[in-house]
């Protein structure tokens, strides 16, 4: 069954899924990893758990396996570039928060961008292989909500747009 079926078709396919966008971020050794994600999902009230799914090659994967805690960003209409920066395969580490408006989460020292709809600051507490990806479930232990009137940046078939209610 899965031979048969075509990865462009399944990309497609789940292409069709709308999302929001996210910065997941994490520190380690001093290191500041981001990663750009739209696997972020709330899963539990009680308790509070989220997960997100890092690609086993991306940088962030391993070092949010190591730190065990990492800050959710939610982005704005508007923050499309930061969101072109985070994804960009083998950038640079070094200064790629230079020009950032940031503040640094006070539970896990993840960096959480100023611009975003809300802010969330996790404690990992399971991971689970699954294919080329791993999913991280974390414990919510802060939460922001910087602007209260914004509006969401989305995506959908590999392309940004705007929210309409
Ligand atoms: C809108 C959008 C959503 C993305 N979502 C994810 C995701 O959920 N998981 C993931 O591993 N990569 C995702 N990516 C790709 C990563 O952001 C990108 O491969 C990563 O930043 C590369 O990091 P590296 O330079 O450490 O390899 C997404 C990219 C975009 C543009």
């Amino acid at each position: 069954m899965e031979g048969a079926l075509d990865a462009l078709e399944y990309r497609r396919v789940v292409g069709r899924f709308a999302t929001g966008v996210t910065v997941v971020t994490t520190v380690l050794d001093g290191e500041c990893h981001a990663l750009t994600a739209n696997s972020f999902t709330s899963v539990s009230l009680d308790p509070f758990l989220v997960l997100f799914c890092p690609e086993k090659p991306a940088r962030l994967h391993d070092a949010v396996l190591a730190s065990g805690t990492f800050g959710v960003s939610v982005l704005a209409e508007g923050q499309q570039e930061l969101s072109r920066r985070f994804a960009l395969r083998g950038r640079s580490l070094d200064g790629q928060f230079d020009g950032v408006p940031h503040t640094v989460g006070p539970l896990t020292g993840a960096i959480l961008l100023r611009g975003a709809l809300s802010t969330l600051e996790c404690r990992t507490v399971s991971t689970v292989d699954a294919g080329d990806h791993t999913v991280v479930i974390g414990e919510v232990i802060g939460l922001d909500v910087p602007h209260p009137t914004g509006a969401p940046l989305l995506f959908y078939e590999g392309r940004y747009g705007g929210y309409r209610p």
